[in-house]
């Protein structure tokens, strides 16, 4: 898998997933044993999976103890070692799209607790029929814009695009004088209602970024949020489907210093950080390399001088290799995803690159979910509302 499929799924290959799938399906067998696992790369719906994702004979588990197990069974997670400290909010009889948005903000304010971050999961209704179904648009709950000029140059996250455009025809407005760090309102889809709104700005913690030793690093004016909340995933417990299920975890420095602010697919800082570094990519084929070494000091400095909870991968990967042992004492055998559990630095100095790991994916689980506006039915909200 290349760097790029660690952040956006690959559509490409959806029918030859679907296919493979045609074997444990028909048996009824959700597990599908000795078939490679649950396909966690797969982006599933629950109208059309539901038969397939839940049994009555999976184990009969609380809320709780599924969104805990799901997060220990997560492929694709360096942070697991901390499953069972996951903090879940019960909101599943939370209806109305304005309460589903309260329910939202109050979970930024208390999961980020001033910087303690706090693993925590709201979950909201279970799947039932489409006229019930609920769903949170974002593929996080904060995140920011991308502007797509006509020129093809994009201000902002350019990871971001689609929905920026999307949020746009649903009748959001940009701030009028638009920046590359613009938080994006929530869409939020209950039943046959599909609303805009935007966060308080006071329920987002962001972070400035600043370097310990280059001064220079500051006025560049870059920043991070402080709570990485995936808002986009289906949580499957084994016998219930929760399409609307946010949550978050700290973040690990490499996702921001590396991939966000690195990737050339999003904020391409590399070349800019090696021209104030003074580095020619002509001359030093090292460029980039020295360039994210400082882009990662800068994100876990800053957030360490405002208290913000946050792991270096260092630490992360020995806590990995903690909770695998933990897990071989439990005497459950480990699934993970070797390309997402490597961080994307320095990958042979961290004690998980020099492991092999089992890759069939089991339930409960996160999966990844079909986007919403791709959907028959929410391309027909769509439709209604733009
Ligand atoms: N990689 C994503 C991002 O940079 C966040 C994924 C979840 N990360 C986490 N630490 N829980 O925004």
């Amino acid at each position: 898998m290349s760097e790029e499929d660690r952040s956006s799924p690959d559509m490409g290959n959806l029918p030859v997933e679907m296919e493979r799938h045609a074997g444990p399906h028909q048996d009824g067998c959700p597990f599908g044993e000795g078939e490679g696992g649950l396909d966690h790369a797969r982006r599933w719906d629950a109208l059309t999976d539901s038969g397939f994702l839940c049994s009555g004979e999976s184990p009969d588990l609380t809320v709780e103890e599924g969104a805990r197990e799901a997060w220990r069974e997560s492929v694709r997670c360096i942070g697991r070692l901390h499953w069972q400290s996951l903090q879940v909010v019960d909101a599943r009889l939370v209806t109305s799209p304005d309460s589903v948005f309260e329910v939202c903000v109050k979970h930024l304010e208390t999961a980020t607790n001033g910087g303690r971050i706090v693993p925590t999961q709201t979950i909201f209704g279970r799947w039932e029929n489409p006229g019930q179904e609920i769903r949170i648009w974002n593929h996080q709950l904060i995140r920011y814009a991308g502007y797509r000029h006509r020129d093809g140059v994009v201000l902002g996250d350019p990871m971001n695009v689609e929905f920026t455009e999307l949020a746009c025809d649903l009748g959001w407005r940009p701030p009028s004088a638009p920046g590359r760090f613009d938080l994006l309102p929530l869409v939020i889809q209950c039943g046959e209602q599909l609303v805009v709104r935007e966060l308080p700005p006071a329920a987002v913690l962001e972070v400035e970024l600043a370097h310990p030793e280059h001064e220079w690093f500051e006025k560049l004016g870059l920043k991070w949020y402080a709570l990485p909340t995936l808002s986009d995933m289906l949580l499957a417990t084994g016998r219930e489907l929760y399409p609307c299920a946010p949550f978050n975890g700290w973040y690990m420095g490499t996702e921001i210093g590396a991939r966000n602010l690195g990737d050339d697919s999003r904020y391409n800082l590399l070349p800019v950080i090696a021209e104030r570094l003074g580095l020619d990519s002509k001359r030093s084929p090292l460029w980039k390399d020295r360039s994210l070494v400082v882009i990662n000091e800068a994100v876990l400095y800053s957030f360490e001088r405002e208290g913000i909870r946050m792991v270096d991968h260092h630490s992360a990967s020995r806590e990995f290799l903690k909770f695998c042992s933990r897990e071989e004492q439990a005497g459950r055998e480990v699934q993970a995803e070797w390309s997402w559990i490597v961080p994307p630095v320095s990958g042979s100095t961290t004690g998980v690159f020099h492991q092999t790991y089992q890759l069939q994916a089991r339930l409960p689980n996160f999966l990844l979910q079909q986007e919403p506006w791709r959907t028959p039915r929410g391309r027909d909200l769509l439709e209604r509302f733009t």
